[in-house]
């Protein structure tokens, strides 16, 4: 058993992915073959947005956004402090400073409350982070942007697919909401390639041809570089892989919330765990599946389920602020992040993906359910 079966999933889709891949053999047009495009534009339709932006990776994506929104060395721009390390690492890459911001218990995602009380003169953006396929509160992350004139990035590598709602009940799109927004196609990403690739989204034409040019050496015209660049491309098989997959990304998901579903049935009077729980404003593309467990008990039941041969997954074991890599570079209003710092020591990811049958889930569920019992 695995957490994420992209085995199976290959089979399911093989016929589809086989043709795609031997048409990029054929061509031998391997960078940028007219796949990437036709892939960019048909993630454009989906999200329902102007420029889609291909890029090597969603780390690269991060870097070029940061980039492209001219932020300078020396900036400041606000991050959760629970969160995978990608976009505080390349803040600090280029020179920025992170500011931690603590996370809701509930969501996992940035404490939209908290952030006006960190911002400070070098504040220039706030990176949110979609974290396993619900979107952050956008509407109030908003206005604290737009009071302090700070640019939003939305870092949508793990909820591509998922919905906003307003408070008029105007939805949008996860990723469509501020200035810009980043993915990635790692393979168990909502949207995976079969090897590495990222993408930017924005409605902003300009700075859609600003991050174009940075992820090609700062070039538009071949050989006249305009300003520093990187070399981050999307090749073209795993474009075409890409635009097989995203023909299915509504079904896979709505497969994963049937799923979700059943663990929430099932989990339901169960005292020692709490299930994930779903914002108002948001829809769930369960990325992934978060249990909350006391300190105590989630390392030996991570174990337990280990001895079941079922896998389970801690995303992530340390805060930002307990990272030695990041310890000192990070700027924190309060001197523990304690929400965040607590749930690194309390969630336990399950497997959820989009073929997995109900003898795999009830097997899960059973060994869950007995761990309660054994207790
Ligand atoms: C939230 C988040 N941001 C960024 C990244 C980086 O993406 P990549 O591995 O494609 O560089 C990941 C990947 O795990 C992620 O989960």
């Amino acid at each position: 058993m695995r957490m994420v079966d992209l085995q199976s999933q290959y089979v399911h889709i093989k016929k589809e992915i086989d043709e795609a891949i031997q048409e990029v053999l054929n061509s031998a047009a391997f960078i940028n073959g007219p796949q990437v495009k036709a892939f960019a534009d048909e993630l454009a339709t989906y999200l329902d947005v102007p420029h889609v932006i291909p890029c090597a990776n969603g780390t690269d994506a991060l870097q070029i956004a940061l980039m492209g929104l001219g932020l300078k060395a020396g900036d400041e721009v606000i991050v959760p402090a629970f969160t995978y390390a990608a976009a505080i690492e390349v803040i600090v890459l280029l020179g920025m400073t992170p500011v931690l911001v603590d996370v809701d218990p509930d969501t996992f995602n940035i404490d939209a409350g908290q952030i006006e009380q960190t911002v400070s003169s070098r504040t220039k953006a706030i990176v949110v982070v979609h974290l396993f396929g619900q979107c952050c509160d956008m509407e109030r992350v908003l206005n604290v942007a737009n009071k302090y004139n700070l640019f939003v990035v939305e870092d949508n590598a793990q909820s591509l697919g998922a919905t906003y709602t307003f408070s008029n009940r105007k939805t949008k799109k996860a990723g469509t909401i501020g200035h810009i927004s980043t993915t990635s196609f790692f393979p168990t990403k909502p949207l995976g390639a079969y090897g590495d690739g990222g993408a930017l989204i924005t409605s902003d034409s300009k700075l859609a041809e600003r991050v174009r040019c940075i992820a090609n050496h700062g070039q538009k015209e071949k050989f006249h570089h305009r300003m520093i660049g990187c070399n981050s491309r999307l090749d073209t098989l795993q474009a075409a892989i890409l635009r097989v997959k995203l023909r299915h990304i509504d079904t896979f998901t709505e497969t994963r919330r049937q799923i979700a579903l059943r663990y929430d049935e099932a989990f339901h009077s169960c005292t020692h765990i709490i299930p994930p729980y779903r914002a108002s404003y948001s829809s769930h593309v369960y990325h992934q599946y978060t249990l909350r467990i006391s300190n105590a008990e989630r390392n030996d039941l991570k174990d337990y389920l280990h001895t079941k041969g079922i896998p389970s997954a801690v995303y992530y074991p340390l805060s930002i602020q307990e990272q030695t890599a990041f310890r000192v570079l990070v700027r924190t209003t309060q001197p523990v992040m304690r929400e965040a710092a607590r749930l690194s020591r309390s969630v336990l990811s399950i497997p959820i993906h989009s073929e997995m049958d109900d003898a795999v889930q009830n097997n899960i569920i059973n060994a869950i359910l007995g761990y309660g019992k054994k207790r």
